[in-house]
């Protein structure tokens, strides 16, 4: 028979990119001999091999350097391998490493479990080689896109704050507006995928003022009727810049409608009730709130309880929901920006 550390020899060299060769795979396993073997395997193949004995300390590598893939035993002592895959999969900056459970457990449950957890890929032991291989080099490619996408993020989210480094008075304005709507999301029970569109939202939802003027967007003090009109273009043009980018699909309808109030009297297409997404809602709520008390040139900062009476006020209006006005308004007591009664 072939010895396994042959097979992967054999590897034809046009199917090794130079990414793959470089990428960085942290092997996790209690057993000696089989961190070895893998590490002899992985490390032919030009990979960077780091190894983890025991579950606590493969969460320790992870938090010192991002592998691009884990490779992780499920019965360790201690800290097992599902409860690696689970930690790693509930923290927003390690979620996206591949993680491939190794198992030796071939029942469905063990599956199931592995699936529950946020496993990307089952490996059973003892390994077919090959089919080692493909899958590595297969989640690896995965993984560089998932880098390229972030990359683009974060290009996306400079962007946005250079823009509103513009406008010093509304300097930290994106970042708060970010946090006070993933806050609200996560009380009102919102999915995972709903929290990353308002993170991203609270950033790019004024990316359209870049193509307000200086005179509008900087003048020191209230804006005259055109001037408003010409400002309002922002929530359209926003719109046109993210349709350049599949990326910001789900970010789009923020970026648009966060002006538009609940009895058609917004901006920019007069929706009506629901017609209004609920995100952006979500963002208009947070970003009255944090205009109200910040101050400006021509205006000074409302408190906190002012600028709730304010939201309050709105909803009276048949501009906004009573209900998610009222969540904001506890999570705010819950912060203690608030007393616990007003
Ligand atoms: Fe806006």
């Amino acid at each position: 028979m072939t010895p396994i550390s042959d097979l992967f020899g054999q590897l034809p060299a046009a199917l090794r990119t130079t990414e793959d060769r470089a990428a960085h795979i942290l092997v996790v396993d209690d057993l000696p001999a089989n961190t070895q073997m893998l590490e002899a395997l992985l490390t032919r193949e030009g990979y960077r091999v780091t190894i983890a004995e025991d579950g606590a300390q493969a969460l320790e590598e992870v938090a010192k350097e991002r592998p691009d893939l884990v490779l992780l035993d499920i019965l360790m002592p201690n800290v097992d391998g599902y409860e690696v895959c689970r930690q790693l999969k509930s923290d927003p900056s390690t979620r996206l490493i591949p993680v491939v459970l190794v198992t030796g457990l071939t029942d469905t449950d063990s599956r199931i479990r592995g699936i529950e957890v946020g496993a990307d890929d089952f490996m059973a032991k003892p390994f077919i080689v090959p089919e080692m291989r493909a899958r590595v080099a297969s989640l690896l490619r995965i993984k560089r896109y998932t880098d390229a996408l972030d990359s683009a993020e974060s290009v996306i989210l400079s962007l946005a704050m250079t823009i509103e480094a513009r406008d010093r008075a509304t300097e930290g304005h994106c970042q708060r507006l970010s946090q006070y709507a993933v806050a609200l999301g996560q009380r009102l029970g919102l999915a995972h995928e709903d929290l990353d569109t308002l993170r991203i939202g609270g950033y790019l939802h004024d990316i359209g003022k870049v193509g307000i003027p200086d005179r509008v967007l900087l003048k020191d003090g209230q804006l005259t009727p055109d001037e408003y009109e010409l400002m309002k273009n922002h929530t359209s043009i926003g719109d046109h810049l993210c349709a350049e980018l599949r990326l910001l699909k789900h970010v789009r309808p923020i970026v648009r409608h966060h002006h538009e109030h609940l009895d058609g009297s917004g901006y920019p297409d007069g929706l009506v009730g629901d017609a209004v997404p609920v995100l952006a809602q979500i963002m208009g709520i947070v970003d009255v709130f944090d205009a109200l008390t910040t101050s400006r040139p021509y205006k000074v900062a409302m408190s906190v309880e002012e600028a709730c009476a304010e939201l309050r006020h709105e909803v009276v209006r048949g501009w906004r929901r009573h209900d998610l006005v009222e969540s904001f308004i506890a999570m705010l007591v819950e912060r203690r920006m608030l007393p616990a009664v007003v």
